[in-house]
This record gives structure tokens, sequence and C-alpha cells, in this order.
């Protein structure tokens, strides 16, 4: 059977020579008699896969040893409520940058928790850009800074070059483009990311954490939230997703063997750059979003009616180009462009936004 292109939003595609190696291993991981399912995650064989996969990704996020890397369940969504468990102890406050609804969701969820303050939004314009903000509008005494770097609903992402240098600990939201292009990672204390867009299966979340963080949680938060508690057990505190860390180990193999995060940011930018050309000279579809806070890897557009959405979206599927519609809460369509959407991938679709342009203007 030939493969589709899948543009979903997450879970996402995932490279074809890492299905193929999981599945030549499935039943027989290395010739050890069993499966990695089925492995204890106390037991040699398992340890050395997940140590393999952290180390992998250290390398790739390009972090010094003042940090640590969990691999943990729960989601993205478990962090809303992790990071000010764990970090907002000290003065109780924390600020906040709202530029989409995930980042509302961790925004509200740290409201919970203590002080959180809104620092800046861009709700007013249905968050189809990045709010501009300075240093001195940060509360000082604030335990942390919150920001979601790339937001997958609306298409927009916090360029790199305008992630700020400040004296508190900085904590970011990079599910959705972790390891797409170079980020100075050490200007963060904490990065989390869901594994099912850029890293591999659901089921896994990755939290970069400075380790002078640890231990600082509230004594209320439950074990199973407490960084401290998975870092001091390598994240064998209880039972990890081992299958998945074992996903993600493979993809970060993979995206190393391909030159790491600098390679794969040339290729990320190419294939944006051709959606992004194809949207701006087309005249059926357009991008709601401001020009210098597009995201490279979830690209939106619409046209002027949605029945016009819905027949590309439904025609696309019909070219072996799916999962293409915008998130329910925005409509329009949407092609998220992970690491593991192939160049040729977009060139088809573009081709063929180029062929509905042509037909429908
Ligand atoms: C930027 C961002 N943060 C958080 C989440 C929530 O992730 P999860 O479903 O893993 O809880 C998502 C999911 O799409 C996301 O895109």
């Amino acid at each position: 059977m030939e493969r589709v292109y899948n543009f979903s939003a997450g879970p996402g595609n995932l490279p074809l020579e890492v299905l193929e190696k999981a599945q030549k291993d499935l039943v027989n991981y290395e010739s050890k008699g069993l499966s990695v399912m089925e492995m204890s995650h106390r037991s040699a064989l398992y340890e050395d896969i997940q140590n393999e996969a952290k180390e992998t990704l250290l390398d790739l996020l390009g972090v010094d040893d003042s940090y640590d890397l969990l691999f943990l369940g729960g989601g993205a969504t478990t962090q809303f409520s992790a990071v000010p468990l764990n970090l907002m102890q000290g003065t109780g406050k924390a600020d906040y940058l709202v530029t989409g609804s995930w980042a509302k969701k961790a925004f509200q969820e740290a409201q919970k928790y203590g002080d959180a303050r809104l620092l800046a939004s861009s709700e007013d314009k249905n968050f189809t850009y990045i709010p501009a903000f300075s240093k001195e509008d940060v509360r000082k005494d604030a335990d942390y800074l919150h920001m979601c770097v790339n937001n997958t609903i609306y298409g927009t992402r916090i360029i790199p070059s305008k992630i700020p240098d400040l004296d508190l600990p900085m904590v970011a939201d990079m599910s959705s483009n972790i390891l797409s292009e170079y980020y100075d990672l050490s200007k963060f204390s904490l990065v989390y990311a869901g594994a099912q867009k850029n890293l591999g299966p659901a089921g896994v979340t990755l939290v970069l954490v400075k380790k002078d963080l640890l231990g600082k949680a509230h004594e209320k938060t439950p074990q199973i939230m407490d960084y401290k508690v998975h870092a001091d057990k390598d994240s064998r505190f209880n039972t990890p997703p081992c299958f998945n860390i074992y996903m993600v180990g493979l993809v970060a193999k993979w995206l190393k063997s391909l030159g790491g995060v600098e390679e794969m940011e040339k290729i990320n930018k190419e294939k944006a750059r051709l959606l992004y050309d194809t949207i701006d000279s087309s005249k059926v579809f357009k991008n709601p979003v401001k020009e210098e806070d597009r995201s490279l890897t979830n690209v939106i557009f619409l046209t002027e009616n949605p029945d016009m959405d819905k027949a590309f979206i439904d025609e696309a599927g019909k070219n072996g180009l799916i999962s293409l519609k915008g998130h329910r809460s925005v409509g329009g369509i949407r092609a998220s462009i992970y690491n593991a959407m192939p160049l040729e991938g977009v060139k088809k679709l573009t081709d063929f936004m180029k062929e509905f342009d042509l037909a429908h203007k």
C-alpha cells in the first residue's frame, strides 16, 4: 500500500525509516527474543535503550550537563500543572505570555496555584501575531516567565531572535517545534514538549529542566508530578512509556543521521517557504498571520469561503494529502510540516494548491 502525505498537527507523521526499523525489531528486538513492549523497565536491555535515547536527545538539544532530561507520561497538558507546582514556590508569582489556546490553558491552570499574571496576549486579534513585551514588563521577583514558542492552532511562533534574555527562569512549551530549528535552549530553565508532533508517538512528554530547579516543589505536589522524584529515579519512578521512549530514541537517531537540527532547519525553512510563497501568490488562499511571526511547522491558510476550504481538504485527501483540516476551534486549513514531512510532500501539496487556485480564481 502506498503511504499518504499526512499533514496532521499531532499525532503527526513519523519518518518511514523509523517505522521500518521499529517493524523489523517489533517481535524480536535485536535478536533478544522479545519486543521492546514486553521488556521490564528495570532490565539492563531496556535501560540501554532509554539511556541511548536520552543521550542522543541531549546532544541534539545542545545543552550542557546543568540540565536533566525526563521522559514523562500525561502529555504536555500535565505540564501546565506540574510547572507551577514545581517552580512557583519562591514568591508564588509567575508571568505568562498568552499567544494561543494552549498558552491560555497553561496560564489558567497556573492561576490555581499562585499569582499567575498575564504579561501580554494576542487574543484581541485571534492570536494571529506574537505580542511585544519588554524585559521591564516582566516582574523581577516572578518565579518564572512561561511562553509557548510555537502555537500549533494559530500558526505563529516566537522566532529565535525574539526569545529574550532574562535574569529569571524562563519556561517554554515547545510541543510543536522542538528540534525543528535552532533555539538557544540555555536561555530556558525548563522546556517541555509532547512527543506526538516532532518527536515520536503520543504517550511520552520530554521535560528538559535545569538541575538547580529540582527539589523545590510545593509539599502537596503529587509525587508523579514532582520533577525531582523523576530525576532521582532516571524517569523510572513508575513504569515509563517504554515503547514510546524507544520510538523517540529512533527518531532522534534519524535526525542526528541527517545532520541534526542545523540541517533539519534548512529543510524546514525550504518547506515553509514553498508553502507561504504559494499562499502569498494565490488568488484564493490567504494566511492570517503577521508575516514575521509565521510558524515553520504549522502553516495556516484559508479561502474566503468555509465550503471551499472543505472542498479543498476533501479533494486533497483523495490525492493522498491528508489531515489538512484546521483545528476545530478556528476552521480553515492547516498543513503541519514537522521534521518527518519530506520536501516532496510539501511540493505535492503546493502543486495541488496551484491547480486548485487556477480552477477557482
Ligand atoms: C503547543 C501545545 N501545547 C500543549 C499541547 C497539549 O498536548 P497534549 O495533548 O500532549 O497534552 C498541544 C497539543 O496539540 C500543543 O500543540
